[in-house]
């Protein structure tokens, strides 16, 4: 079969440039967004006199068989028709004949790719962001059930000071929302129609961009023609977005993996979420948790391998270029099912109360508190506080015993400013709740910060 673009050549393309230089084989993934295009283009050419009725008519009845064939699976994808583009255009013609040759009218392959693909990630960036919308209500109803639940929150991975459980997902929650909140500028920025820039430089014919704009629900129109068929800064955006989504996963999962091992027993996956050894019999392993680890770093390559694909690239079109899709399909299919399987996980875990407020027993968690105490009761500077607690820490460990359960006498024979009301200071509940300013990690604050969340996530829907 002669390509589309043959006129100006007398022999045929090697069978090894066309399976080079095709895209055929993925970029079939935007045949939704390709017709679509076409019939915007196809209505605008048609409101301004460049098809007549009649040939929009078939043209639309044509392209709506090609999407039957390609649903039914009964679209031939040949490699020599090098992408989707020219091949739902041949398949076009053969169906209705020459008004198929007009579509192409005012437009050109570099138009296509940038709408259909933009469309595409635009279209993405919707779903991650429900799927993100649903984490972070997953997010929500499991830490809504232990704000008073205590863990050790470390710093170092060394026990620090005692926080309750609710919070430290919430700080997931957190992140969650940046994550949901950074899609949707992306959104806004990149809704900008690209159709009708042609080639690279517009075109002589009388079209309306705003109308194809308006037809395929972009807020506006580019304004230069040059910029946008070689532009993929939108396709770098959702990358780097799915990017940090990844970042923050793994680092929930890093920490689920790690709980969920016998030194720290905090949760238990359920066995829906986990998975068995081929040789250790008596093994349950967290390799969900750990895939949404170790994914991120197909995502995070697929991020440096499209900046760097248009580094240097001069202007406008190079075919370069056609290496931005297989990237960004990637990176869509593991973002969507980690944001799932992470979901999934998290609200069929079990969490071992008993365990995780037993940790707060070690590692003198509450001897902040005690350094406050001497400021707040008896007037000492924080520094020499510090001192004072540290001999106490000391005297803990030679003790054998936690901070928290030092006696009175202990306290007073190393400081004798210390007095009676020091006792409750030493509580590691106490020491939680005494954490009552913005944002701290008191069961008061959590809960306030809890329905904040919960107000979000119903005015985000
Ligand atoms: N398959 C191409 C791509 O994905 C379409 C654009 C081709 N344009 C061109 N001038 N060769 O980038």
């Amino acid at each position: 079969m002669e390509k589309l673009w043959a006129g100006r050549f007398s022999e045929a393309s090697s069978t090894l440039l066309d399976e080079f230089n095709a895209s055929i084989m993925y970029d079939r993934e935007l045949y939704v967004e390709d017709i679509e295009g076409s019939i915007a283009h196809a209505n605008m050419l048609c409101e301004q006199g460049i098809l007549n009725q009649e040939e929009l008519t078939s043209i639309k009845k044509g392209l709506s068989q090609v999407k039957d064939e390609i649903e039914a699976g009964t679209f031939v994808w040949e490699l020599s028709d090098e992408d989707l583009h020219m091949a739902i255009e041949k398949r076009l013609t053969q169906i209705i004949g020459d008004a198929g040759k007009k579509l192409h009218t005012a437009r050109s392959r570099n138009d296509q790719v940038a709408v259909d693909f933009r469309r595409y990630v635009l279209r993405k960036n919707k779903e991650i962001m429900s799927l993100t919308h649903e984490l972070m209500t997953a997010v929500h109803t499991v830490a809504s059930k232990h704000s008073s639940t205590l863990i050790p929150g470390m710093t170092h991975l060394q026990h620090a000071q005692p926080t309750n459980f609710g919070f430290h997902l919430m700080a997931y929650g957190s992140m969650f929302k940046r994550d949901f909140e950074r899609y949707e500028s992306s959104y806004k920025r990149n809704n900008i129609s690209p159709l009708g820039c042609a080639a690279l430089a517009g075109t002589p014919h009388n079209i309306n961009r705003k109308s194809t704009a308006d037809q395929l629900g972009f807020d506006s129109v580019s304004t230069n023609c040059l910029d946008t068929v070689s532009d993929r800064d939108f396709a770098i955006e959702i990358l780097f977005n799915i990017s940090m989504s990844m970042m923050h996963i793994s680092r929930l999962a890093e920490e689920m993996i790690l709980w969920s091992s016998y030194e720290f027993k905090f949760i238990t996956f359920s066995d829906a979420y986990s998975t068995g050894s081929s040789i250790m019999p008596q093994k349950k392993n967290p390799d969900a948790a750990e895939l949404l680890r170790g994914k991120s770093g197909r995502v995070y390559g697929n991020l440096m391998s499209l900046l760097t694909v248009m580094k240097g690239l001069p202007l406008a079109y190079n075919k370069d270029t056609q290496e931005d899709k297989e990237g960004v399909f990637d990176s869509v299919k593991t973002i969507e099912i980690s944001l799932k399987i992470l979901r999934e996980s998290l609200l069929t875990l079990t969490v071992h109360e008993d365990n995780m407020a037993s940790a707060c027993k070690v590692g003198h968690l509450s001897a902040t508190d005690l350094a406050d105490y001497l400021v707040e009761h008896c007037n000492i500077p924080f520094r020499e506080a510090h001192f004072i607690t540290g001999k106490a820490v000391a005297k803990s460990e030679e003790l054998n015993i936690d901070l928290s359960d030092i006696s009175f006498e202990t306290l007073q024979s190393i400081d004798e400013r210390i007095q009676e009301n020091v006792m409750p200071y030493m509580s590691v509940t106490n020491s939680m709740n005494a954490r009552t300013s913005e944002g701290g990690t008191s069961t008061v604050r959590t809960i306030e910060q809890l329905e904040k969340f919960n107000q979000w996530l119903n005015e985000n829907k």
